[in-house]
């Protein structure tokens, strides 16, 4: 009976299938993660400054529906793609949902602010032991601009550009954020929330640039540094959270996009299952993280409509309805370290993405070098941690991008399998 039923499990797995919807149940986590509360700018040239100065950390305790996913997000979209609406649904008394911000082309965005990490230029900060903050974005998302959304936003991506959104409320006295802030600080969305994104992942001839993703971040981590001093956390030393909704990885099959989820509980995704990229047809995909059953459901939806309410009882099929797959976040695939430092980057400040043949020339206030977004190091250094990767799960690699190479990458795939198969059978 045991090895009949892992066999089927096994099957299950490898039977790599397209998806249109996935569920992950059971999010909320009882734990903690590393909340930034110190990250000093360092002086030129050199940022020779004590690691508590340079990242200093909180541990910060959660235990709640959805937790960490509870606290504020972000979405981050890197290109090739097209954007062609974008939503933000909260919860109501009554329970219906009700559309806080919204972005399409013809419009500018409401309650939302565009955002990149090219801070140092014309909005934002860059700094020797920080790196770039957040900056505002320009309309074509390649360069910044001095206030927010101040050029109207293209449908197009480039390839290896990123992208991310916010509220248009700025963290401040009377409003404060979570955790460390600097440059052009926002608040994201809290609680409950639900993301309704159009879009589409065109082919690129950029092969270097060719993995469009739309992923879901902690509010602190872009607020602190996206690719530097973060709470987002790795492996054995979880963190504040990242949910890869619809990611297309280097090292795999290039038509495929996978999701993922990360916190303090370790890491769990759709495995072998994936989301065919939509290279020309757009899709809508809805994204529902909902305290009330503390799952989060990711949806391609034949028809959405954007109105400004969504009643109760559709709210309700959306977070609890019928999906293609799920999956319990219920396992810790890793350990957790309580070593306070653990997810601190050691060997690679994030400034060490600038290229050097660059650095001298430039101020320290000056923009950031261009090539720092390149694919390679955006990539490399979502989570800059990475650099001390020996305790990660080999899930985590793939999810990274980066172009290791392909028996590499096949390597990691099976023997994330292996664990899970292996969990399997410890529960059997
Ligand atoms: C993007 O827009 C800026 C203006 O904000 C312009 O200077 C720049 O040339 C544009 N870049 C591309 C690649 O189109
Ligand atoms: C990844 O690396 C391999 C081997 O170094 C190379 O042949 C391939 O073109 C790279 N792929 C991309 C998309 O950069």
């Amino acid at each position: 009976m045991r090895s009949i039923s892992l066999l089927a499990f096994f099957f299950a797995l490898c039977e790599s299938a397209a998806i249109d919807s996935f569920r992950y149940t059971g999010v909320g986590a009882s734990g903690s993660y590393q909340m930034i509360t110190r990250a000093d700018p360092g002086v030129w040239p050199n940022c020779n400054i004590p690691q508590d100065q340079k990242c200093g950390t909180t541990l910060s305790s959660v235990n709640a529906p959805l937790a960490p996913f509870d606290d504020e997000q972000s979405v981050v979209f890197r290109g090739p793609m097209n954007i062609y609406r974008l939503a933000v649904y909260q919860p109501q008394t009554g329970g219906a949902w009700t559309s806080v911000s919204y972005w399409d082309p013809n419009v500018s965005p409401q309650n939302l602010v565009f955002l990149n990490n090219m801070g140092g230029g014309a909005s934002g900060t860059w700094s020797i032991c920080q790196g770039a903050s957040q900056s505002y974005s320009s309309g074509n998302y390649s360069t910044t601009t001095s206030k927010p959304n101040a050029e109207p936003f293209k449908t197009f991506i480039p390839p290896g550009k990123e992208v991310n959104i916010m509220t248009s409320t700025q963290c401040s006295t009377n409003q404060p954020c979570a955790g460390f802030s600097r440059g052009t600080a926002y608040h994201g969305w809290g609680g409950s929330k639900m993301f309704a994104i159009q879009y589409n992942m065109p082919q690129s001839t950029d092969s270097n640039n060719n993995i469009p993703a739309i992923w879901a971040l902690n509010a602190q981590v872009l607020r602190s540094a996206q690719y530097g001093c973060n709470c987002r956390g790795m492996g054995g030393s979880g963190g504040c959270g990242e949910l890869d909704l619809v990611e297309v990885i280097i090292s795999q099959d290039l038509s495929q996009a996978y999701s993922e989820i990360y916190s303090m509980k370790g890491a769990t995704g759709t495995g072998a299952d994936y989301f065919a990229r939509p290279y020309t047809t757009s899709r809508t995909l809805l994204v529902t993280f909902d305290a009330g059953t503390d799952t989060i459901t990711l949806q391609h939806v034949a028809s959405f409509d954007w109105s400004n309410s969504i009643s109760a009882p559709q709210m309700s099929s959306y977070a609890t309805g019928k999906v293609d797959r799920s999956v319990p976040f219920g396992t810790s695939y890793f350990t957790t370290s309580s070593s306070p430092t653990s997810n601190i980057p050691t060997s690679k400040s994030p400034t060490s993405n600038v290229p050097t043949s660059t650095v001298p020339t430039k101020s320290p206030t000056s923009s950031i070098p261009t090539s720092k977004s390149s694919t390679a190091n955006t990539m490399s250094t979502t989570n800059v941690q990475q650099t001390s990767s020996t305790d990660v799960v080999p899930t985590m690699l793939q999810e990274t991008g980066k172009n290791t190479s392909s028996t590499g990458s096949s390597a990691t795939l099976s023997s994330s399998l292996f664990l899970i198969m292996f969990l399997a059978y410890l529960m059997m």
